[in-house]
């Protein structure tokens, strides 16, 4: 089996191939990823000398470079995406070309190429928000940021394509993702590494807003089980039992270091910030997933590692223009 991955220098998409090639002899991996500012290669480190991992530098958006890339290829899975919602309120355009345009591209090529099924993970946030409740997967999708937006729409069009051309695809919509080796703009590596440094935590709003975390393995895992054994043209959603208002998780970060609230800064909240993402998995239960790891056991790991590696994130945080010059334009305004 020869699996196109998108975007697999990403968070998820690296942590999905590494797991991937460990557990299943029979795959081999064409890494497609343009290594926009969140692709990394350091996260593909162990790969480098593993015959059954191929990495292209290229763009979704691009025919050539897709149907190059799908050369061979029996499946797809599809994580290649803008993925951060602050950057979607500063500038949407990268996230239509890639999240649209980008997976219109692959589905095409899928259906030239008879690829046996592809996967487009997409994302808890195209149902919005809700004060009370959990979303199911007929719900009706009501994404409300211009990420959520792009991501409801490559959702919606990769099941518009198993309805008009047969293309056998599903879809998965996964929480909050936390581990290790995420870009330091989401808020647990974020929170971290400006809490190791003694920086303010720019806490938005009341910090009272609901996110349901799920550590990327088990994330993974759920993808892997929908591609094995989920039903053509259907969407699972993938969550965990672990709800927390963003101010404690906050800190419950700043205790697992043991640094002091008083670095917790409430600031000007985000634009149209959902207030709570809250999805039921059953269906990818029943599927025979479930979440393997203990939130407080993968939480504190996960801030032991961004502790252990500080030269792995100060490469972005403390050298990257980029993303200081993000910085600095995304929070400006928030003091
Ligand atoms: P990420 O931002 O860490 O990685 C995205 C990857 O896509 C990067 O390596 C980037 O270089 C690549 N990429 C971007 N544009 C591209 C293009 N035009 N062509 C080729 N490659 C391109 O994101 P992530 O957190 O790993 O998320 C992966 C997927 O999972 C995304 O589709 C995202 O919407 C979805 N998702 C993420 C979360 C989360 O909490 N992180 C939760 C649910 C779903
Ligand atoms: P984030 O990691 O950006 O993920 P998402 O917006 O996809 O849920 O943010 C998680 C939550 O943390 C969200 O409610 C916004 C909040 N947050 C802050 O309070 N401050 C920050 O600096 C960031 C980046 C996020």
């Amino acid at each position: 089996m020869k699996v196109l991955v998108t975007g697999g220098a990403g968070f998820i998409g690296s942590a999905l191939i590494k797991l991937w090639l460990r557990e299943d002899p029979r795959v081999s991996v064409v890494n497609l990823d343009k290594l926009t500012y969140a692709g990394d290669l350091r996260r593909l480190e162990s790969l480098k000398n593993n015959p059954r991992h191929q990495f292209i530098q290229g763009d979704i958006c691009s025919a050539e470079v897709v149907e190059k890339a799908m050369e061979g290829c029996t499946h797809v899975v599809h994580l290649a995406a803008e993925t951060h919602v602050d950057r979607s309120l500063l500038d949407g355009k990268a996230f239509f070309d890639t999240n649209l345009y980008g997976t219109y591209q692959l589905l095409d090529a899928a259906c030239r190429k008879r690829v046996k099924r592809l996967v487009f993970v997409s994302t808890d946030e195209v149902y919005g928000s809700r004060e009370r409740g959990f979303f199911k997967e007929g719900d009706a999708l009501n994404p409300s940021s211009p990420y959520s937006v792009s991501k409801a729409a490559g959702d919606l069009l990769t099941r518009s394509y198993v309805h008009t051309h047969g293309l056998d695809a599903v879809v998965t919509r996964g929480a909050n993702t936390f581990g290790s080796h995420q870009y330091p703009e989401k808020v647990i590596p974020l929170f971290v590494s400006r809490a190791l440094s003694d920086q303010p935590l720019p806490l938005y709003g009341d910090g009272g807003q609901v996110r349901n975390w799920i550590h990327v393995e088990d994330h993974c895992r759920g993808i892997l089980r929908v591609f094995e054994k989920g039903k053509k043209g259907e969407a699972y959603n993938i969550s965990s039992p672990h709800y927390l208002k963003n101010l404690d998780l906050t800190r419950r970060i700043l205790k697992i270091l043991g640094k002091s609230e008083s670095l917790i800064q409430k600031v000007k909240d985000r634009a149209g910030h959902d207030r709570r993402y809250a999805l039921n998995s059953d269906k990818l239960q029943k599927l025979g997933w479930k979440t393997r790891s203990s939130f407080d056991q993968a939480l504190e790991e996960t801030v032991r590692w961004y502790q252990n590696n500080e030269s792995w994130w100060r490469a972005i945080t403390d050298r990257s223009e980029h993303f200081k010059n993000y910085y600095e334009k995304a929070y400006a305004g928030k003091q």
